[in-house]
């Protein structure tokens, strides 16, 4: 981890935001931060009360937090909420109902704004058919879908009715959609014909038609028609969308459901076995969506917001759907990829419909760096006034890229810092309070109580890195992982359960300021693109063909990626492997996972080295794979020669 904390020690530049940014800013300098954040800290009941307050509720709670069985916390107890409501409804009242609501691009170019009343109209007729289709408050709908409207009347519609909605990233293959459908058990799957992807068709139904033999607990298929490409349709299994959704009632009130009521499973990788299925409430999640999105990206009515993730992540969940459309505001959505049909695309959209507020990840970032100033100098960029990043570190140059060839030097940079299971960022620069550094994520957002710690659970001072854990419960914390109590104990709270405090999996530094410096993970997951991929999971695929005997699975620096992919194979005895199974091994674990989790690079060995109790020492291949001298002890490994051999076999 020590690469990350040199070089954030020779960053010495600070940017202040501009006085003219400052001066309209919800928050406007670094005392008022500090002031209520102290408020949010001393009396955290009656700070997030307060908050809890500016969304609609059709019964108040009874109690805000519920902490009398640790790690399950409860939020806002006998409260009634429901988060389409609060998303579509609650707008329809004022002079927002014929505010843009959804402004979508699809890849080909065409272009659909929903005003919040049409969108409200969407949702209750998709959430009719849901009920018609035997879906009920409680049960479980998977949604495998493009980027494109329908996904967010899909969700909102489970929302509405109680339904938990279970989104699988698009990207994801059939054997993904399989365990994470049996997991969730779910009852229903939503999904299209297909979705644009670089000018190419991505057969989504395809994949749902080849996983769903294997899920039982799935009655019925709903599909969009998006490309009209043509696509099977099994008899009494697949509806169209436009059957069963366009015929529906419009009207559909907002069912009342307990703060508690689970909204939504997004699965994410862990160091261990199967994906963890995330699960978020209602209440608490809405709250931390919303309040992050009013004041992380200072969003005004006038704002057009473009957060360019996939819905199928949890930054999609919180920052194009919930959080958005909650405070009313206007989000933008776009179908494909960042450089189709050049890379100027995001450029083009941006300039196309004003984009005020811009949200991406540092791996977009990087890329647009390479593909040259001249993409984005085409464009008129003038309206942006914000700009964000998450989902990994960002490297100072490409930070400097962004301010610069994006933001003219004159939009602040938020550096967000969260996860699948915080719901909400939690580590953040507020704009308009503070100055941004890059690479430094900030400080802690209103009544989240970070710390930088030592194995033992000691805190760290001055300028040293340790384990990032939070001290505190916060509203959007997931609550367990679906269907396991146990391995959400054991994950999140067992590290430091004598203080009781929720484990990150991120090593991080403080600076003098104070200022949260994120150095990644330091369990075995991999962070490709911002994406989490657990290493064990790619070991199993990659362990489930017959040309594998043993696999272990590495991060190694990657230019564009963060982190790319190095699996160091070894064969059974008497196998001959070549170049070409290389090829064969990274499809299998595309065909196993999905394309994102492809080893970008696979050293067949004939063994993998080994402490005397059996255990992979992936530190040492972690070494090899940077192609970096091993530093520290190596007096525990087996055999010595291994290690020699490793560094023969050079990726060609
Ligand atoms: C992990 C969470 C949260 C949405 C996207 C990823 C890394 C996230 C930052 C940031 C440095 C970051 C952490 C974290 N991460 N944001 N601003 N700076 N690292 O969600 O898949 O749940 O991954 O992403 O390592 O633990 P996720």
């Amino acid at each position: 981890m020590s690469s990350g904390i040199e070089h954030v020690l020779n960053e010495l530049r600070r940017f202040d935001p501009p006085a003219e940014f400052v001066a309209n800013a919800r928050v406007n300098s670094r005392a008022e931060y500090d002031a209520l954040y102290k408020d949010s800290i001393d009396d955290p009941e009656a700070f997030w009360a307060k908050m809890a307050g500016e969304l609609d509720w059709s019964r108040k709670w009874d109690r805000v937090l519920d902490d009398s069985n640790p790690p399950f916390y409860k939020w806002f107890e006998g409260g009634k909420i429901n988060a389409s409501y609060n998303c579509l409804d609650r707008h329809l009242g004022t002079w927002r109902k014929n505010k843009a609501a959804i402004i979508w691009e699809g890849e080909p170019g065409e272009s659909r704004t929903l005003t919040y009343q049409e969108l409200h109209r969407q949702v209750c007729k998709c959430a009719n058919a849901l009920k018609g289709l035997g879906i009920c408050k409680g049960d479980r709908v998977t949604i495998y879908m493009p980027m494109i409207p329908e996904l967010v009347i899909a969700m909102l519609a489970c929302a509405r009715i109680g339904a938990t909605h279970s989104i699988i990233f698009g990207g994801f293959s059939a054997n993904a959609l399989i365990d994470r459908n049996q997991d969730a058990q779910a009852k229903l799957v939503i999904t299209a014909d297909g979705g644009y992807r670089r000018g190419a068709i991505v057969d989504l139904k395809g994949a749902v038609d080849e996983a769903l033999p294997k899920c039982p607990t799935v009655e019925k298929v709903l599909v969009v028609e998006r490309t009209k490409k043509g696509c099977a349709m099994q008899a009494g299994r697949d509806i169209w969308w436009h059957d069963a959704v366009d015929s529906a009632s419009a009207d559909c009130p907002a069912e009342e459901l307990d703060a508690e009521h689970p909204l939504f499973i997004l699965y994410t990788s862990g160091s261990t076995g199967k994906p963890k299925g995330i699960l978020h409430s209602t209440g608490g999640y809405l709250l931390g969506a919303y309040l992050t999105s009013k004041y992380v990206f200072d969003l005004r009515d006038e704002d057009t917001y473009w957060c360019t993730a996939d819905i199928g992540w949890v930054t999609g969940h919180s920052y194009i759907c919930y959080g958005i459309l909650s405070n009313g505001a206007t989000s933008v959505m776009y179908e494909g990829a960042p450089n189709h049909p050049t890379p100027g695309r995001f450029w083009e959209i941006i300039e196309k419909y004003k984009v005020n507020i811009f949200y991406t990840a540092p791996t977009a970032i990087r890329a647009f760096l390479k593909w040259g100033d001249q993409w984005p100098k085409a464009h008129d960029l003038s309206s942006l006034r914000l700009l964000g990043t998450v989902g990994e570190p960002i490297n100072p140059e490409a930070w400097m890229w962004y301010r610069e060839a994006i933001g003219g030097n004159r939009c602040p940079i938020v550096d967000t810092w969260w996860q699948t299971e915080t719901g909400s960022i939690l580590i953040t620069t507020l704009p308009g309070a503070m100055a941004g550094k890059p690479g430094s994520a900030g400080l802690p957002f209103f009544g989240v109580q970070p710390q930088v710690v030592t194995e033992e659970g000691e805190p760290v001072e001055g300028m040293h890195s340790g384990m990032l854990v939070i001290r505190s419960p916060w509203p959007s914390m997931l609550r367990t992982l679906y269907g396991d109590d146990d391995r959400f104990k054991e994950v999140y709270w067992s590290k430091y359960e004598k203080q009781g405090w929720y484990f990150t999996g991120d090593g991080a530094f403080r600076d003098k300021d104070g200022y949260f410096m994120i150095i990644g993970r330091i369990d075995d997951v991999i962070n490709v693109s911002g994406h989490r991929l657990g290493t064990m999971e790619i070991e199993s695929a990659l362990v489930s063909h017959p040309l594998v005997a043993e696999a272990a699975v590495v991060g190694f620096p990657h230019e564009l990626k963060g982190q790319g992919i190095c699996a160091f194979v070894s064969v059974p005895t008497g196998v001959n492997v070549g170049e070409k199974d290389k090829i064969t091994l990274r499809e299998h674990v595309a065909k196993e996972i999905g394309a994102l989790a492809k080893p970008d690079q696979i050293r067949f060995t004939d063994a993998l080295p080994k402490t005397r109790s059996g255990k992979i020492m992936r530190r040492l291949l972690r070494d090899i794979a940077s192609g970096i001298e091993t530093k520290g002890d190596t007096t525990t490994l087996e055999d010595f020669s291994v290690l020699a051999k490793l560094r023969e076999d050079k990726e060609a």
